[in-house]
């Protein structure tokens, strides 16, 4: 890695060995030191000035010959030597004018033997059109960064809000009261629940209702990391870290949540390796991109998944101080099958979102599937019911969504009772199959006045399934 203090003591060195700098003769140092362009003025640890040239005339409350042996306040009472005295630390002002000219000044400390033995201050008389040009690179970088925070902003922000939770039933009401009131804490929360009843919908939410809002909403699927990939996801690394690395190095996503959420989704699936990595980053808050220094990351954690976590802490699939960790509020969401009376009103909200996406305003549910959808067991959940929806606003003939248009699983006893009669000839079980198949691709075909894409979607099919399926059969 590259450090710079190696470098400045050889370099030094190298100035003390030169003999020919060693043997200048005193008037052309003086004569160096002395450049009209260049302002400059010396101070040392107490602060008194030792040397000032006369490019420096005018800079100060005194002419330059009568500054010597004074203290820098008594004629500088704004400067920011004795800053750099005390951090040690060197500043760029960009950008100043004296005598009328633009000029840019620069303090750094004077090192001797690894102590500050004083400050030099630096005045140096630039152009305006050195000026502009460099203020058009500033504006020209600015711009580039904003765009980027944009772009950045849009990648990673919250889609949804309370609003998009849709029930009104007890257990709604509940899961959502809670999540308003930890949104306002910076507290963990754990959303726990089964597959498809709106965990992450619940993440952005919380993100949403936060003060963080303004910042990004970064979301990591923990299944999905590979082994070899976590440290450079999670924690980024610099330009030229390992063979490979590119050029401009990685941001990790700890560092774009920075100030913003974490969302670690399907917590549940994710690699003993992983659980080690997070563990440290959630004890410290502290993160190293590869080849890099140790950052602070301020972040908010909202971790959800489908799984019994406290079942995998007992298996030991899962580290019991991580579930701590992640566990300090915990929201589960309620399966649709608990929230029954919520069911019309979901469908509702679905049909009115594909009435207006399928152009076909005038669909309603006709009163059979009302009963149908408040038996069924949904077992995926929420996301099934979308499903379904959707499904049968683009099958569904007239106006009316009958039984007929929602999946085979809801009209079960019919179904069974037309294998039965298939069945009953005596076919061999290839046979069968091949007859179900090809009659039930017919009837998608009728059903859908002969839509392709339709018909695939209705059999749950990819459509090339479907033209190889309708090629075999010899289907027109
Ligand atoms: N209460 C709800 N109101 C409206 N839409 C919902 C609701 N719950 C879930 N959804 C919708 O259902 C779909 C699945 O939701 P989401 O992805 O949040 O589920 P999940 O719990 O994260 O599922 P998984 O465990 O499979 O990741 C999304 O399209 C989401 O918008
Ligand atoms: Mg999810």
């Amino acid at each position: 890695m590259h450090n710079s203090k190696p470098d400045r003591k050889n370099y030094i060195n190298q100035i003390k060995n030169n003999n020919y700098l060693r043997n200048i003769p005193i008037d052309m140092l003086t004569g160096l030191l002395d450049n009209p362009y260049e302002g400059l003025i010396l101070i040392d640890t107490k602060g008194i000035i030792r040397f000032v040239n006369n490019a420096t005339d005018g800079a100060y409350l005194k002419p330059a010959k009568d500054c010597t042996g004074r203290h820098i306040s008594e004629i500088s009472p704004e400067s920011k030597m004795l800053r750099v005295l005390k951090t040690g630390k060197a500043e760029i002002v960009r950008s100043m004018t004296f005598n009328n000219k633009n000029c840019m000044l620069l303090r750094f400390p004077l090192i001797k033997d690894g102590r500050i033995i004083g400050v030099a201050g630096k005045f140096l008389t630039i152009s305006p059109e050195n000026i502009k040009e460099l203020y058009d690179r500033i504006d020209d970088l600015k711009n580039n960064i904003n765009f980027y925070k944009k772009t950045l902003n849009q990648l990673y922000y919250s889609r949804y809000t309370f609003d998009n939770i849709i029930g009104n039933s007890l257990l709604i009401k509940k899961v959502k009261a809670l999540a308003l009131q930890t949104a306002k804490t910076d507290s963990s929360v754990l959303i726990t629940g089964e597959s498809g009843t709106g965990k992450e919908l619940l993440a952005h939410s919380i993100h949403h209702f936060s003060h963080r809002k303004n910042n990004n909403f970064v979301s990591i699927n923990c299944a999905s990391i590979p082994e070899e990939l976590i440290e450079s996801e999670l924690f980024g690394y610099t330009p030229g870290s390992f063979t490979n690395a590119s050029k401009q190095g990685k941001i990790g996503k700890f560092e774009l949540a920075n100030k913003g959420t974490m969302f670690l989704d399907e917590i549940g699936d994710m690699r003993p390796l992983m659980q080690v990595k997070l563990m440290r980053v959630l004890q410290e808050r502290v993160i190293e991109r590869i080849g890099g220094k140790p950052r602070h990351i301020d972040f908010r954690l909202v971790s959800a998944t489908n799984r019994n976590l406290e079942n995998m802490v007992q298996k030991k699939d899962f580290r019991l101080d991580l579930f701590y960790r992640l566990n300090v509020v915990s929201i589960k969401m309620p399966a649709l099958r608990e929230i029954k009376e919520d069911i019309p009103l979901i469908f509702e909200h679905f049909l009115d979102k594909f009435r207006r996406k399928e152009q076909r305003p005038d669909i309603e549910m006709a009163p059979e599937v009302l009963k149908a959808i408040q038996l069924y067991s949904w077992p995926g959940n929420v996301r099934e019911l979308k499903n379904v929806v959707e499904r049968a606003t683009i099958i569904c003939l007239g106006n009316q969504i009958k039984l007929d248009d929602l999946p085979a699983c809801f009209r079960k006893k019919q179904f069974s009772n037309a294998f039965i009669n298939t069945s009953s000839t005596e076919m061999s079980l290839k046979d069968l199959m091949e007859k179900t198949e090809q009659e039930a691709i017919i009837n998608a075909l009728k059903k859908t006045g002969n839509n392709k894409v339709k018909a695939a979607k209705l059999l749950n099919i990819h459509r090339t399934g479907l033209y190889q399926k309708t090629k075999k059969y010899n289907i027109t």
